[in-house]
């Protein structure tokens, strides 16, 4: 395979393809010159501070869907930080979906559901909050939610935020159901502002599912932007969102990341080796680490998945940069990205039904030619015993991977 060094044209022509994409997708209307532009990035930009590393933490929607109450998020706050979860940065305990009555208060405001929330969104909050937690809720760009049991916000942006802001929310999950038909380049943006007026920083993480290529402006709007639709519980489902996030990686970096849904590990749609899998794929493409099963009843081995540190340390690296397919033959994929320290993330994937040996190049890697590199097994917790230089092959089982960090020495 040739060298992946990126050159002058090539970056010409990406910047081509981006500014043709954006005046297709009409985010940029074609007579717009470039300082309106630059100056429209300027007004919009998003600098609420947080982000600086993926998201982790835990969302309802997955496991429970609308079966949600709020003894199930306490005892989930409890279990975050008696797992251990909370201190390997575990910390959002987001509420999706149906947290909220059908109908607003006199007032206009959102209103926690009765029979499911009696004791109210603040005082979950300062519950969590009291465990060293963050909470996070969800609301929609429409006027009611995906599920339709609970209004969305779209026209009460500025009142909800404050709601939000006053009960202590400190996540922001905003869906793209029922809404005006307007695009969402017009309704999220309306959200950001009411969120930096709203005088409290809420990470905002935009699910409109990559209908509009969100990468392309979700830095400037949100925290992290979903790249897909619904992830679900099956090997297909799963590795089919990492593809589709994997050609925006480009886009990603601290403060704003590509977001493939959230984590199925855990919810027994797969085997253990399909959950490192994507647990794996997950954390080297920098996505949130947004857990999705009943962390109160884990069996062990889903305990040791998403516990490895040496794997979340991958997703957490200050550099920020998500990895990408460097190479591709059949089933058998090399995803690698760099990590500070002049080291690099590498994911041997086999996709296919048999075992298959893999090689990543050094080539491949853009690790100079010859380096002497060390390389770190982070599922075996090993550094392997010897060194290697050109390349580093491994025999691979079906639907499994390898993750290794490596790492020049001398
Ligand atoms: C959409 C989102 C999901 C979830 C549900 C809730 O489908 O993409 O992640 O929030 O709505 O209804």
């Amino acid at each position: 395979m040739e060298e992946r060094r990126v050159g002058y044209y090539e970056i010409l022509l990406v910047m081509v393809l981006v500014t043709l994409l954006h005046i297709s997708l009409n985010i940029v209307p074609a007579s717009a010159n470039f300082s309106d532009e630059v100056e429209q990035h300027r007004r919009n930009l998003l600098a609420n501070g947080l982000g600086t590393t993926p998201p982790m933490g835990w969302n309802s929607w997955n496991h429970f869907n609308c079966q949600i109450n709020e003894k199930i998020i306490r005892e989930t706050a409890d279990a975050l930080v008696s797992t251990g979860l909370s201190k390997l940065g575990y910390n959002y305990v987001n509420i999706d979906d149906c947290w909220a009555e059908l109908n607003r208060d006199d007032k206009g405001n959102l209103v926690a559901k009765k029979s499911t929330f009696p004791s109210g969104i603040k005082a979950l909050a300062d519950y969590v909050h009291s465990k060293g937690l963050k909470l996070g809720i969800y609301s929609d760009a429409g006027y009611f939610t995906c599920s339709n049991k609970m209004p969305g916000s779209l026209g009460h942006e500025f009142q909800d935020a404050k709601t939000f802001a006053s009960w202590g929310i400190d996540y922001l999950k905003y869906d793209n159901c029922n809404n005006d038909g307007s695009k969402p380049t017009v309704r999220y943006p309306v959200m950001t502002r009411a969120l930096m007026n709203a005088g409290r920083p809420i990470f905002f993480s935009l699910c409109e599912w990559g209908d509009m290529h969100p990468a392309l402006w979700g830095a400037r709007v949100g925290n992290s932007w979903r790249t897909t639709n619904d992830i679900n519980d099956s090997w297909d489902s799963m590795i089919s969102r990492a593809d589709m996030n994997e050609v925006y990686a480009d886009l990603a970096k601290p403060g704003g990341w590509n977001d493939p849904d959230m984590l199925e590990v855990g919810n027994g749609g797969m085997t253990k080796d399909e959950y490192i899998v994507h647990f794996s794929l997950w954390a080297i493409s920098k996505a949130p680490l947004l857990l999705g099963c009943d962390i109160r009843n884990m069996s062990k081995e889903i305990v040791e998945i998403i516990t490895n540190k040496e794997v979340i340390a991958v997703n957490q690296d200050s550099l920020g940069v998500q990895a990408k397919k460097v190479r591709m033959e059949g089933d058998q994929e090399i995803w690698a990205g760099p990590l500070s320290g002049y080291r690099v993330a590498v994911v041997l994937l086999n996709r296919g039904p048999l075992r298959n040996a893999i090689t990543a190049n050094w080539d491949d890697l853009g690790i100079p030619p010859k380096s002497v590199v060390q390389a770190r097994d982070l599922w075996q917790h090993q550094t392997l015993k010897k060194v290697f230089v050109d390349k580093l092959s491994a025999t691979v089982d079906p639907h499994s991977c390898k993750m290794y960090v490596l790492k020049p020495v001398g």
